[in-house]
C-alpha cells in the first residue's frame, strides 16, 4: 500500500527530529548558511573539468557545516558549464557531505530561469513575460517539467524559479522575469510551472524543488530602479502582490526567496510581519525562506537599519529568514553562532529554521542513497523538448498591428532586415542566459537561429541585411535607406540588449536615439515597414508604430524565437500571443488595465498603445452569447458563465477568451475590470465552440475595509469581448 501523505509527513518529521537531536549548535548554524561556488572554487585553468578546490570544500563542509551552495563556477567567466562538469561538481559536493559527521547533504541551488541557464546546450524557453503571452498553462507546465529534468541531469535539485512578483512597473529591469501585470494570469502560469517542475513528489529522479521569489513587493519600486523602495499599502499588498505567492505555496513550492529591497520603509529581510505573521501564521507556508544575495549584511551596510553586521543577522533571523545567501564568506556563520551562544537568538528559532531546511532536503530526496544525476540521454535538450520550446515561442509572438494585411509576407517578397535585434540570439533570450546578464553573444549555441538567420533559411535569396544601428549608436543608417529602395518591405528590428537586475536600470522608457533615427529614416522611404520589438520592457514606440504597417511584439521568446518569428512573418504560423501587460503609449502613461473608475474620468486615462490582452491573428474571432447561469446567486455560491467563440475568418487559429469581472458597488473602490478566467482554444475556419467558466466566491472577493477578504452582496458585471452581463449576489 502506498503510504498516505500524513504517514509520509510524520516519517519525515521523525527523521528531522532525530537529526536535530544529534546536531551541535555549530552544525545547526551551518545548515542556515548558503555560500557561492566561488568560496569552494578552484580558479586554476588546468582544473576546469571540475573546478573545485577540495581543501576549500572540506573547510566549508566540515568546519562550517554549510547547508547550501549556489551558482555556476566562476571559472573563467561565470558561464554555463557542460553537463559533464556539473556532474563532477555536484558529485564532489555530494561525496564530501556524505563523509561529514552526520552525512547531511548539501542542497545546491541554481538560477534556471527560462530553462537550465547554466548548463551548456540546455533548452532555453521564452522568458516569463513571453510565456505569459502564450496564455497557455500547459506550456508553462511543460517548461517546468523540462527545466527540472535538465537541471537534474546535472545533479542540481533546487531551482530559484519561478518569479511570482507581479509586473506592474514597466521601468523595472526585471519586468520580463514576471508573468506580467495581472494577478490571475501570473498565479495560473506560476502554479502550472511548479506542477510540471515538481510533480506530486519532487524527490523523483526527474523532478526538482522550486523557489518562489521575491517575497514580497520587490517588483513595484516607485522609481522603477531595481532594489529601490516600494510603498505598498497592506490592502494593495494583499490584493495584488500576495495572491500569486499564495498560489505558489498551494502548488507546493517548498522554498521562498526574500525581497532584496524594502516596502514601506522595512527591508524585506527585516520584515517580521511579512515573513512570519503573513507567510507562516496566515498563509501556512511550511518550507524554508532563503535570503537574496548578500541581503542580510546589507541591513547594516546599505539600509542603515542595523548598527552592526551582528545586529543585521539578529534582525533577519528573528524576522523569519531561515537560510542566508551570505554568500561570499562565512561571516553569517560566525555572527549567528555568537548570537546563539549569547542567547540573543533563541535555540528554538534556530531549531525551527534548521528543521525546515532539513525537511526540504528530505522531501527533495537528497538523503536517498541512490540520489544521483538523471542520465542525460533522453532527458537533456531532446528533440521533444526543442519542439515544445518552439511551440512556446510560436505562441508567445504577439501580432499587435497588421494594416492592410501587410503580414504574412509573400514568400517571394524582397525584405530588408535591419536594426540591432535582427541578428543576435542574445536579443531573443535576455538575461539569465548562459551567463547572468545573458549578453555574451559569443557563448550562444551555433545551431540556433537569429531572426535574420531564420528568415534567410526560409526565404533564401530574398533577404538583404544591413545593420543600420546598434542599440545605442548609429552604424550605417544611410546604407539601410539606400538598400530599402530595391525591397518590397522593411523588417525593422528594434529593442533592448540583454540585462537583469541593476545593470538594466534606465531613466526613461523611450527608445535610444540611434534606433529612433534608424526608424525615422526608413519610414521616410515610403516602403512598408514592419516593426519587430524584442526586449524585456515595453519601450515607447508610438510614433514608429503609428506609421508602420505592421507591429510584432516578441519580448524575449527564447532560443527558438528566431524560427518562431520567421514562421509568423512568412505565414507558416498563425500568431495567437496576447499582451500580458499594458503597452504604454507615452513614457509616463502607465495606467494598467485594471484601473479604478476614478482613473477614467480624465479622457487620457487608459489609452495605451496596446491594451492588456491585445493580440491579432491572421484569421478573426468573435465572441457572442455571453450568459450567466443564474441572475441571482446566494452568498457563498458559484456561478457558471457561458460564451461562444467563433473563428470568423478563413484560416485555422487559436484564440484566448478572457473573462473579466467588475463589482459594481463595493465598500472599497474596485477596478473597472479584473481578469478572473481565460481559455485558449484552437478553432478551424468557421468553427465555433461554447466555453464554460465558473466564477467562485473567491473570484468575487476583494480585500475589505478591515483588510480581510470579503464578498459583498450586490451586482457584478461579467465582461467578455464586447458583451457584458450582470448577476447579483444576495444575502
Ligand atoms: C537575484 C535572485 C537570484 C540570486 C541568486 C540575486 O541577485 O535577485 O533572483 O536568484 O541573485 O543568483
Amino acid at each position: 500500500m502506498k503510504p498516505s501523505e500524513t504517514d509520509n509527513d510524520n516519517a519525515i518529521a521523525a527523521q528531522v527530529k532525530q537529526l536535530i537531536a544529534q546536531m551541535t549548535l555549530e552544525e545547526k548554524v551551518g545548515q542556515m548558511v548558503q555560500i557561492d561556488f566561488s568560496v569552494i572554487g578552484d580558479t586554476n585553468p588546468a582544473h576546469q573539468a571540475c573546478p573545485i578546490d577540495r581543501a576549500k570544500l572540506d573547510n566549508a563542509i566540515n568546519h562550517y557545516h554549510v547547508g547550501s551552495i549556489l551558482n555556476t563556477p566562476h571559472t573563467p567567466d561565470n558561464k554555463a558549464q557542460s553537463v559533464a562538469t556539473w556532474c563532477k561538481i555536484t558529485e564532489e559536493v555530494r561525496r564530501a557531505a556524505a563523509q561529514s559527521r552526520l552525512k547531511i547533504p548539501v542542497i545546491y541551488g541554481i538560477d534556471a530561469i527560462h530553462g537550465a541557464t547554466y548548463s551548456q546546450g540546455a533548452t532555453l524557453f521564452p522568458q516569463a513575460i513571453s510565456m505569459a503571452a502564450t496564455f497557455n498553462p500547459k506550456l508553462s507546465e511543460q517548461e517546468g517539467e523540462i527545466t527540472a529534468r535538465e537541471i537534474r541531469v546535472s545533479g542540481l535539485p533546487w531551482n530559484f524559479s519561478p518569479v511570482m512578483d507581479i509586473g506592474r512597473q514597466p521601468l523595472w529591469p526585471r519586468l520580463w522575469e514576471t508573468y506580467g501585470e495581472d494577478v490571475h494570469l501570473a498565479s495560473t502560469l506560476g502554479a502550472a510551472f511548479i506542477k510540471g517542475h515538481q510533480g506530486d513528489d519532487f524527490s523523483a529522479p526527474d523532478k526538482a524543488a522550486t523557489c518562489l521569489k521575491h517575497f514580497v513587493g520587490y517588483s513595484f519600486p516607485i522609481n522603477g530602479k531595481d532594489r529601490t523602495p516600494a510603498w505598498i499599502s497592506e490592502r494593495m499588498l494583499r490584493e495584488y502582490f500576495l495572491p500569486s505567492f499564495e498560489a505558489g505555496i498551494k502548488a507546493g513550492s517548498p522554498t521562498i526567496m526574500i525581497n532584496s529591497s524594502e516596502v514601506d520603509g522595512i527591508p524585506g529581510h527585516a520584515n517580521h510581519h511579512y515573513l512570519t505573521t503573513i507567510l507562516r501564521d496566515e498563509m501556512g507556508f511550511k518550507g524554508f525562506t532563503v535570503s537574496d544575495w548578500e541581503d542580510i549584511i546589507r541591513l547594516y551596510t546599505r539600509d542603515k537599519m542595523a548598527a552592526s553586521p551582528r545586529e543585521a543577522v539578529k534582525i533577519a533571523v528573528m524576522a523569519g529568514v531561515d537560510m542566508s545567501m551570505v554568500p561570499l564568506d562565512f561571516s553569517f556563520y560566525d555572527l549567528l553562532l555568537d548570537l546563539a551562544k549569547a542567547g540573543e537568538v533563541p535555540m528554538t528559532r534556530i531549531d525551527e529554521a534548521v528543521s525546515r531546511i532539513l525537511t526540504v532536503k528530505v522531501q527533495t530526496g537528497l538523503f536517498k542513497p541512490d540520489h544521483q544525476p538523471l542520465p542525460a540521454e533522453n532527458n537533456f535538450a531532446t528533440p521533444a523538448a526543442q519542439a515544445i520550446n518552439l511551440q512556446a515561442a510560436h505562441e508567445a509572438i504577439i501580432l499587435a498591428k497588421n494594416d492592410h494585411a501587410v503580414l504574412p509576407l509573400q514568400k517571394s517578397a524582397k525584405v530588408l532586415v535591419t536594426g540591432p535585434t535582427a541578428n543576435l540570439l542574445s536579443a531573443l533570450n535576455g538575461g539569465w542566459t548562459i551567463t547572468w546578464q545573458g549578453d555574451n553573444e559569443s557563448l550562444y549555441p551555433k545551431d540556433k537561429l537569429t531572426v535574420l538567420a531564420a528568415l534567410q533559411q526560409k526565404s533564401p535569396g530574398n533577404i538583404t541585411y544591413v545593420p543600420g544601428s546598434g542599440f545605442d549608436s548609429e552604424i550605417d543608417i544611410a546604407n539601410a535607406v539606400s538598400a530599402a529602395k530595391n525591397q518590397d518591405v522593411i523588417l525593422l528590428c528594434l529593442g533592448e540588449k540583454p540585462y537583469t537586475e541593476t545593470m538594466g536600470n534606465i531613466d526613461n522608457l523611450d527608445l535610444p536615439a540611434a534606433q529612433t533615427k534608424l526608424a525615422q529614416a526608413l519610414l521616410a522611404t515610403g516602403k512598408p515597414v514592419v516593426l519587430l520589438m524584442l526586449g524585456g520592457r515595453p519601450r515607447i514606440i508610438t510614433p514608429i508604430a503609428e506609421q508602420a504597417a505592421g507591429v510584432v511584439l516578441g519580448f524575449l521568446p527564447g532560443m527558438e524565437g528566431g524560427r518562431a518569428i520567421a514562421d509568423v512573418l512568412l505565414g507558416d504560423y498563425n500568431p495567437n500571443g496576447k499582451l500580458p501587460i499594458t503597452y504604454p503609449r507615452h513614457p509616463n502613461g502607465i495606467t494598467l488595465y485594471d484601473y479604478k473608475p476614478i482613473e477614467s474620468l480624465d479622457s487620457n486615462s487608459y489609452k495605451p498603445l496596446y491594451p492588456f490582452g491585445h493580440g491579432l491573428s491572421y484569421t478573426s474571432f468573435a465572441t457572442s452569447g455571453l450568459a450567466v447561469a443564474k441572475p441571482k446567486i446566494k452568498m457563498g455560491e458559484s456561478v457558471d458563465v457561458t460564451v461562444n467563440v467563433k473563428n470568423t475568418g478563413k484560416l485555422a487559429g487559436q484564440e484566448t477568451v478572457l473573462l473579466y469581472l467588475q463589482d459594481l458597488a463595493a465598500s472599497v473602490t474596485r477596478p473597472n475590470k479584473q481578469l478572473k478566467a481565460f481559455k485558449k482554444v484552437p478553432l478551424a475556419a468557421g468553427e465555433s465552440q461554447q466555453l464554460r467558466f465558473t466564477l467562485t466566491p473567491h473570484d468575487l472577493s476583494f480585500i475589505g475595509v478591515d483588510l480581510k477578504r470579503v464578498v459583498e452582496a450586490g451586482e457584478f458585471e461579467v465582461k467578455v469581448g464586447d458583451e457584458a452581463v450582470k448577476f447579483a449576489v444576495v444575502e
